[in-house]
């Protein structure tokens, strides 16, 4: 599953896609595409612009069809953008297919437990 404004994270895809083709059978997703996974998902890999150092935002989307309007940047908008980012479907949290939610929903596991430095020896 990609986001793109400018279609270069979505040729990374299609190149990721293309490997992985070779092996087991793939789907390449457009995020705007993405409110449901198909349900039989083993693994899921996603891509995304860097937008100011993270993901992006409606902001910073916005500015990134201002630069496509500037013909001096020599952008052009992909077809696959869309107004909605990674970021704002890793946030929506909702179960996209079966036994699957967003991995922004699970709890990180505790550390394990380690015993007690401070328990009683005994000497003999
Ligand atoms: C608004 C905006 C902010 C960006 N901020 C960063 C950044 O902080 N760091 C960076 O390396 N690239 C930044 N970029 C550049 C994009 O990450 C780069 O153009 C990327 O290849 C775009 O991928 P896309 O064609 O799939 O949209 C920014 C681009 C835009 C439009």
């Amino acid at each position: 599953m990609y986001e793109s404004m400018f279609g270069n994270t979505r040729r990374i895809a299609e190149a990721i896609a293309d490997g992985i083709r070779l092996q087991r059978p793939v789907s390449l997703i457009p995020v705007g595409q993405a409110d449901r996974l198909p349900a039989d998902v083993d693994a899921l890999i996603i891509g995304a612009p860097t937008h100011a150092h993270g993901l992006s935002r409606p902001e910073s989307r916005a500015e990134a069809v201002v630069w496509a309007g500037n013909e001096q940047k020599h952008l052009k908008l992909d077809d696959a953008w869309s107004d909605s980012g990674v970021r704002e479907w890793l946030a929506d949290g909702s179960p996209r297919s079966a036994g699957w939610s967003a991995p922004s929903r699970r709890r990180r596991s505790a550390a394990p437990r380690t015993p007690s430095r401070s328990s009683p020896r005994t000497r003999a």
